[in-house]
């Protein structure tokens, strides 16, 4: 029998902490086909709420097809196993048997940062450089999210948003959201982010550092004040990585 053609045009969807966005991907060019639809997160960000707007999206598109799903968790194969910025009774769900279940088809689940890694991976910037040594992509967010690959492999679930700095998670002081509240001046919120650098270079020794999230967008604002003797690039796909990411997962065999 003729091995099942790999499907080409996926639905991807990224679970944020204040906005869940989805569109059609198509996986030839990592490009999305569709515009990129945004929900606001539901207060709380519990697995049935957001599974609701999950399946939102889905039927804003009229999507019959494959989708896949990133969230801002751990997650081994399927089950969420943290919740630093979604509800807590998120921890133990099983997201893929979850999300499977509200839109009556099998549904992939990987982490939001993992799943913007993989995007630019696979087309992005980040093909020039993620593929030979340690390249590290960082979203700036919410929470700050973390992506290393070693010659273009991924460590899945690596939470180096996490990591203590200034007496605190580092993601409570130098995330997106880290900024806005504090009404921090992209100088001083860059001087934050450059000592946060350091200290994954003292413990990564990355070659590269690759700058995603929303204020990827905005890399010209602050990439000036930014500094590490690791090469600094802006992610190429910028707020659509997660999604592009979470399409092409769905797409994979194999689980993370
Ligand atoms: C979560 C990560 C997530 C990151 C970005 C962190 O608080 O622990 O799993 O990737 O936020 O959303």
């Amino acid at each position: 029998m003729a091995k099942k053609k790999a499907a080409v045009k996926v639905m991807g969807v990224d679970v944020g902490g204040s906005g869940i966005k989805g569109g059609i991907v198509d996986l030839r060019i990592g490009e999305l086909i569709t515009e990129r639809h945004r929900i606001k997160t539901p207060k709380p960000a519990t697995p049935k709420a957001v599974a609701g707007v999950v399946s939102e999206l889905v039927d804003h598109f009229s999507w019959k097809g494959q989708v896949g799903v990133a969230i801002p968790t751990i997650v081994r194969r399927g089950f969420v196993h943290s919740a630093a910025n979604i509800d807590k009774s998120w921890v133990g769900e099983n997201a893929e048997k979850r999300f499977s279940k509200a839109l009556s088809r099998p549904v992939r689940v990987l982490n939001d940062a993992d799943a913007a890694g993989l995007a630019e991976l696979h087309y992005g910037t980040a093909a020039e450089y993620a593929t030979d040594g340690v390249a590290i992509l960082l979203t700036f967010g919410t929470g700050i999210g973390s992506a290393i690959f070693v010659d273009g492999q991924l460590l899945p679930n690596s939470e180096l948003g996490h990591l203590q700095l200034q007496g605190d998670d580092a993601e409570h002081w130098a995330s997106a959201k880290a900024r806005e509240d504090e009404k921090l001046s992209w100088k001083a919120w860059a001087a934050r982010v450059t000592k946060y650098l350091a200290h994954l270079e003292f413990l990564f020794s990355p070659d590269v550092f690759i700058i995603g999230g929303g204020v990827s967008r905005q890399s010209a604002d602050f990439f000036p004040y930014l500094k590490s003797s690791a090469r600094i690039i802006a992610a190429e796909l910028e707020n659509r990585a997660g999604v592009v990411g979470a399409a092409w997962y769905a797409a994979q065999e194999g689980a993370l």
